[in-house]
């Protein structure tokens, strides 16, 4: 590692311990990681040859979820582990579909703050940025309330987080907290990385990024990925691989080891 990632991180950046958002950043051909992010990276890499392919499909999903929620009549979003600015971040997919869409985006990397403040600085649409973590439901909620009105749908996006969650913390009960303070007709979109697709790579990826960011990450089945939309009405067709949710074009025939699924709250 290197001194130069020492010089040129902003202050307060570990450039020591590999990040889950520098390390996605890497594998969507981003800039914004240091050495150790890109080791790590690597590593995963090699343990999962479809994990850039896996990446790109799951942003492509973000997209075609939000265009589909703003075609349903949404207008507010909360995206809670927003990554690293990369391109068609979702205020720029809902703006681009309805301008008036307000995004409250949230995450607890420092890295992922500073991007957000310098993403956000010329944004005239109303749009923000909360310093939280998704275990803090009440700091989150009391945050989007500033620019959302809970009143109305929300469309809430948990893309490629609730894997940072380990089972003992109960991600589920996270979800249903959140979902609890969303109006009727809201929306839940969740992408997860599928244990039980391309099942050897897949533990061989959770024990990469386990052994190398220090902390767990939980891979899931779809059944388990399913449980996240308990008591909402999961919609066509249900929890698949990102990229066969409701395709713009022919989804690519590859497995990219991530499941999604949108669900609206009744
Ligand atoms: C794999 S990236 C996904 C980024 C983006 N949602 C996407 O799918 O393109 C996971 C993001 O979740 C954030 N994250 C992980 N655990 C978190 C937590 N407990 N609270 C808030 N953010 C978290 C990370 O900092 C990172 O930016």
């Amino acid at each position: 590692m290197a001194a130069d990632d020492e010089t040129i991180a902003p202050r307060g950046i570990d450039v020591h311990t590999p990040h889950i958002a520098r390390i996605y950043d890497y594998w969507l051909g981003g800039k914004d990681n240091f050495a150790v992010d890109r080791a790590a990276a690597e590593q995963v890499i090699a343990a999962t040859p479809t994990v850039k392919p896996g990446v790109t499909a799951n942003r492509a999903f973000l997209s075609r979820a939000v265009r589909f929620m703003v075609g349903e009549g949404v207008t507010q979003f909360l995206d809670i582990g927003t990554g690293i600015p990369t391109a068609d971040n979702t205020h720029l997919i809902a703006q681009a579909a309805s301008p008036e869409s307000r995004v409250v985006y949230v995450d607890n990397d420092p890295i992922v703050l500073t991007h957000a403040r310098a993403l956000l600085s010329g944004v005239t649409a109303p749009t923000s940025f909360i310093d939280a973590d998704l275990r803090d439901t009440g700091r989150i909620l009391e945050g989007a309330a500033e620019l959302l009105d809970f009143t109305r749908p929300i469309g809430l996006l948990l893309i490629a987080i609730l894997h940072c969650v380990p089972d003992e913390e109960e991600p589920g009960a996270l979800v249903r907290t959140l979902m609890g303070a969303l109006a009727p007709g809201s929306f839940l979109a969740v992408t997860h990385p599928g244990i039980d697709q391309l099942p050897d790579q897949m533990a061989a990826a959770e024990k990469a990024l386990t052994d190398a960011m220090g902390y767990r990450v939980t891979f899931r089945t779809r059944e388990g990925v399913g449980r996240f939309f308990t008591g909402l009405d999961l919609l066509e067709p249900g929890v698949v691989a990102v990229q066969e949710w409701r395709p713009e074009s022919p989804p690519a025939p590859i497995k990219t080891g991530m499941w999604g699924g949108v669900a609206r709250k009744p």
